[in-house]
């Protein structure tokens, strides 16, 4: 049973109200519950080799614990970008019982033999986080590194919760009552893994860009922004003119959501992210769908009053944008 995927177009949840009562039932009778297969293949590979490309440091937590962390890079702001998703913290509350989620924050770390790197009993109560989150973002099988959860001194209560394959999460409790640790990592293998916690504060939120001025009676007109406040891309993103037939697909590493509120685009490549008004994610939509301008313009033609030049220009333009910014590209380039 599948009970969440977090993929480049957003996230996959399961609606049934009976597999969301199974879950919660497991999270209240154990405190924990397995997630897996959290992240879709693709872009759990796309995560692993920017990983590796990292840097990490020694970090110290206060007395806890002591780890590699790796310096924020494109794999720790891609993985914000896929649980920073108001349907994600949906099924995380709905199963969990938490208080209302406003955003999630982590932190990619290894635990390795040898090192000195360990991990003492502790509660991660501070008044501000609601539930915890582990996924394993570890290639090759390592040994040790168990999570465990137990009632705070309680050693008769505690429960170990190994997590061996890559790509698998535990969603756990946060209590006063609980604690938990990690075991030291044996063998030549380190642990890597995303952790951290869903949170009240601060609130996530993508800025959106005002779409009241979208319609003015009868057809939407056709404005698709962002293109004035346009900003020069990071290099390693492919330049050029766009066919209206090319075949435009998500860039590598890119992703987007829609918030129900509209679309939003992130590149982990370039940084950039942005949220579309309700043409621009009609636009986007489309495109995602059927994967070329000429079969977006013959749609919106239909649906929007303009011009057709006036159309094909600003969807050439918007694509630009996008593949500038690392987004989209052209399939097989
Ligand atoms: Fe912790």
């Amino acid at each position: 049973m599948q009970p969440i995927r977090l993929t480049s177009r957003g996230c996959d949840i399961p609606q049934e109200p009976a597999v969301l009562r199974l879950f919660r039932d497991q999270f209240h009778a154990h405190h924990y519950i397995r997630l897996p297969s959290l992240v879709e293949p693709g872009a759990l590979d796309w995560l692993a080799r920017e990983v590796e490309r990292g840097t990490f440091y020694e970090r110290e937590h206060e007395g806890i614990a002591t780890e590699s962390c790796l310096k924020p890079n494109r794999a720790f702001d891609l993985l914000h970008f896929l649980v920073n998703n108001r349907r994600v913290f949906d099924f995380v509350e709905a199963v969990t019982g938490c208080e209302r989620i406003g955003s999630f924050n982590g932190r990619i770390f290894r635990l390795a033999a040898g090192l000195g790197h360990y991990d003492s009993w502790h509660d991660d109560i501070d008044g501000n986080r609601l539930v915890a989150l582990s996924l394993n973002l570890s290639p090759q099988p390592y040994r040790g590194g168990i999570l465990q959860l137990r009632r705070k001194e309680d050693e008769a209560s505690r429960l170990d919760i190994p997590n061996p394959r890559f790509g698998d999460a535990v969603l756990f409790c946060l209590s006063d009552e609980l604690e938990h640790r990690v075991t030291n990592v044996e063998g030549p293998v380190p642990r890597t893994t995303f952790a951290g916690w869903f949170r009240k504060q601060p609130t996530y939120g993508w800025y959106l860009q005002d779409s009241a001025s979208d319609t003015q009676g009868g057809k939407p007109q056709p404005v698709l922004r962002p293109l004035a406040e346009d900003t020069p891309a990071s290099s390693g993103v492919d330049e050029g003119v766009i066919s209206p037939q090319a075949r435009l697909v998500l860039a590598d590493g890119a992703a987007y959501q829609d918030t129900g509120h509209g679309v939003v685009l992130f590149s982990p490549l370039t940084g950039h992210g942005e949220g579309l008004d309700t043409v621009g994610s009609r636009a986007w939509t489309l495109l995602m769908e059927s994967g070329t301008l000429d079969a977006v313009e013959w749609v919106m033609a239909d649906e929007y009053d303009v011009e057709p030049s006036v159309l094909q220009r600003d969807l050439l333009r918007l694509a630009s944008h996008w593949r500038r910014h690392g987004i989209i590209q052209v399939a097989g380039q």
